[in-house]
């Protein structure tokens, strides 16, 4: 535990919400979880004693450890009740900005002056969050991923005006709840790790909507050609095809039309199947998910690593992260077992180059378009990485 942080109330009780708390109660935080009814509330604190119970069924965590963690975590409903004490607020309700513009006035009014405030947004400006506090210096992005409980990466995103203290306490905070820190600099639409992994699921529903790949065939050539965890279709269910399109969506305004949401996820998403959550998504989860190794493709795999070269090249050429750092976040925030850099390395930047003209002369779609910097490398016979010494 840190020394100065003692309790922590998490506003959202939603997929991301419940998995904070119960990462906070097992890192031995008194944590206040808190939601709008006590449906909600009950429903996330639910799924904490789920998922403490498959812990210690596997051995992950002793039973004591999961009781003590569980007996650490109130659900409340009151907002007061929930915040006035905490040292640290982890805001993670919906995303949309008017909701959290609310949720921000009315936790001004109750939290105490010196606590620090974190988002786990995963789509909005935390310059524009902090504007809507009293407190921009003690607020910061604290970014977790899907779900908390296993996936080690948080993003620590400053805003403008963030204090270094600020972002040097979050980061111990993140590191004392066995995570690894990355700091991220300035407001990059997406961060790290969404940049690349959302548009990855976005170009695997593309190629699905026009119909030159099946759902199994994406998913099959993301585990068994790439040895990512989940296939794309997967990953959109875990983290809610809603959550998927509300990141696309701020990509598409922020940086253009390379990423337009396909029409595949918004479909789904208006159709109220949003993935694990609602039991329903691209998988049907009272079913289970059978991915057949036997259906990837090598020409599907050329074009989500040449997709995720792309976004790459323009997060180096942008300053946010180095090509290394991009790896180490993907390894850590999605599981990778080789980073986006290195997998384009190893197929040849001027083979995914050329994918990628091609697929924009055919589809004109603006998705394809290659980054001066991706198309000088390639053309230099460079690589993301130094080659391994032979
Ligand atoms: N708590 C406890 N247990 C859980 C769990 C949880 N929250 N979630 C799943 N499990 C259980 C499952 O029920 C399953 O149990 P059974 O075997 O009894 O059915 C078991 O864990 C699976 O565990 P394994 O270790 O065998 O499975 P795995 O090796 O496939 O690991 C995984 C699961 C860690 C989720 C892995 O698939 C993975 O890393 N996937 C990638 C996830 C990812 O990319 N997340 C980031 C998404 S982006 C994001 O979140 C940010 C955003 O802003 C959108």
């Amino acid at each position: 535990m840190d020394a100065e942080i003692d309790s922590v109330a998490v506003l959202g009780a939603g997929s991301m919400g419940h998995g904070i708390a119960e990462v906070a109660a097992l890192a031995g935080y008194e944590v206040r979880l808190r939601d709008i009814s006590e449906d909600l509330v009950q429903r996330g604190y639910e799924q904490i004693e789920w998922s403490l119970d498959k812990l210690s069924e596997k051995s992950q965590i002793s039973d004591g450890d999961a009781a003590a963690a569980l007996s650490r975590i109130e659900p409340v409903v009151d907002l007061e009740a929930a915040a006035s004490d905490a040292d640290v607020v982890v805001e993670a309700v919906p995303e949309r900005m008017e909701v959290k513009r609310e949720v921000y006035a009315e936790l001004e009014s109750v939290a105490d002056d010196d606590a620090v405030f974190v988002s786990n947004t995963s789509s909005l400006s935390i310059g524009e969050l902090a504007g809507v506090t009293d407190r921009p210096e003690r607020f910061c992005g604290m970014h977790f991923f899907n779900p908390p409980v296993r996936m080690e990466l948080v993003e620590v995103v400053a805003g403008p005006d963030t204090a270094a203290g600020t972002l040097d306490l979050v980061a111990e905070l993140a590191t004392s709840m066995g995570k690894t820190p990355v700091r991220v600099h300035g407001d990059t639409p997406g961060f790290v790790v969404n940049r690349v992994l959302v548009p990855l699921l976005n170009e695997g529903a593309w190629l699905v909507h026009r119909g030159e790949a099946t759902v199994a065939e994406v998913d099959a050539t993301a585990r068994f050609e790439l040895a990512l965890p989940m296939g794309a279709f997967e990953l959109a269910d875990q983290v809610g095809i809603d959550v998927a399109v509300h990141v696309l969506e701020h990509l598409h305004q922020q940086l253009g039309d390379a990423y337009e949401p396909c029409p595949l996820l918004v479909e789904k998403v208006d159709a109220g199947a949003l993935g694990k959550k609602s039991g329903e998504g691209f998988y049907d989860y009272d079913e289970g998910v059978d991915v057949p190794a036997d259906a990837a493709r090598d020409d599907v795999a050329d074009v989500l690593v040449a997709v995720m070269a792309a976004e790459v090249a323009a997060l180096v050429d942008a300053d946010v992260a180095d090509a290394a750092a991009i790896d180490r976040a993907l390894e850590l925030g999605a599981g990778f077992s080789d980073g986006p850099a290195a997998m384009a390395d190893d197929r040849g930047l001027d083979a995914l180059v050329a994918t990628l003209d091609d697929r924009r002369e055919e589809t004109d779609a603006p998705r394809y378009d290659v980054p001066a910097s991706l198309r000088d490398r390639a053309e230099s016979g460079g690589r993301f990485h130094a080659a391994a010494p032979s």
